[in-house]
């Protein structure tokens, strides 16, 4: 697991934006725009210089929560300085409150459109978030993680972190193989969310998320923490023992995993120190590689 610590919340949103846009490959999609659906053209005299789009679309997981607004906002500049393309991307939410509708400006839905969608070139149709105004809620979810598979797969997920470790809505205890279904959600993950709610009470009790089996399913994840609220279920992520009651520790299994936190996030780690040289000791593998120069 990769554990890079920066200075604050800011840092964090600009990096998580330079390492994403770099995975992602969101700069190599400026120009696709227009030719997304449109293969027919490629290899057309005088297109030459056109860049080719991909053959399929690059599939982004996304979060919600105050933690990657730093991050979408950084997504909104470059894309609106020129730089960056959505357009042959497509993106799964991880979840979704039961009982709020899609239109409720307390839904996730309508905190994606309003903090990404709208800003950004994303196509319409190219973005899903669990359907939660149905009278079936299993077979919403069945049907989401079918649509995700259908998809290929998430190329590229973003996750927060809840204080008590969980990720998506995956409660503790929940299961490290499971799928996208319905879950009840803590007291505590309740409390924690009353601050976008009038009260507790108006907090909703259950959500729909994706599994922790469907997140460590993506190829490749980006956890974002800042803030000594998050402290202890960072430590217990990346050196405690992997267990269902801390699901993010099951991250421990994934072969491509970064941390992305601030110092205050960072603070009850034990090896603070060791995760900053594998950072340099990186940042030196990188000068290498790009100056064809041996490390001494
Ligand atoms: C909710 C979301 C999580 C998110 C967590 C932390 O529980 N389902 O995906 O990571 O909140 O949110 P925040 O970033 O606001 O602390």
């Amino acid at each position: 697991m990769r554990v890079v610590i920066l200075k604050n919340a800011d840092a964090v949103a600009k990096s998580a934006a330079e390492e994403s846009i770099r995975r992602i490959g969101l700069a190599d999609l400026v120009g696709t725009a227009d030719l997304v659906g449109t293969a027919g053209l490629v290899g057309t005299a005088g297109l030459d210089s056109v860049k080719t789009p991909l053959e399929k679309p690059v599939v982004v997981g996304l979060a919600t929560g105050g933690t990657p607004l730093g991050l979408y906002r950084e997504w909104i500049h470059a894309y609106q300085a020129g730089q960056i393309s959505f357009a042959n991307t497509m993106s799964f939410n991880l979840d979704e409150y039961v009982g709020i509708p899609p239109r409720d400006p307390r839904s996730y839905h309508a905190y994606m459109h309003e903090n990404l969608f709208r800003h950004i070139d994303i196509p319409p149709g190219r973005s899903f978030i669990p359907k939660t105004d149905v009278s079936n809620l299993d077979e919403s979810a069945a049907d989401y993680e079918w649509k995700i598979e259908q998809a290929g797969g998430i190329d590229y997920q973003i996750l927060g972190i809840g204080s008590d470790g969980h990720i998506g809505f995956n409660e503790m205890g929940s299961s490290l193989a499971s799928r996208t279904r319905v879950k009840t959600l803590t007291k505590k993950t309740r409390m924690d969310n009353a601050r976008y709610f009038d009260s507790f009470d108006a907090v909703p009790k259950m959500a729909i998320t994706m599994g922790i089996g469907t997140i460590m399913n993506a190829r490749s994840i980006l956890l974002l923490a800042t803030g000594a609220g998050k402290a202890k279920a960072i430590r217990d992520t990346a050196e405690g023992p992997v267990t269902a009651m801390v699901p993010a520790s099951v991250l421990q299994f994934h072969d491509d995993v970064t941390l992305m936190i601030d110092e205050e996030a960072a603070k009850d780690l034990s090896h603070r120190e060791y995760y900053l040289e594998s950072e340099a000791n990186r940042r030196r593998i990188e000068l290498a590689e790009s100056t064809g120069l041996q490390i001494e």
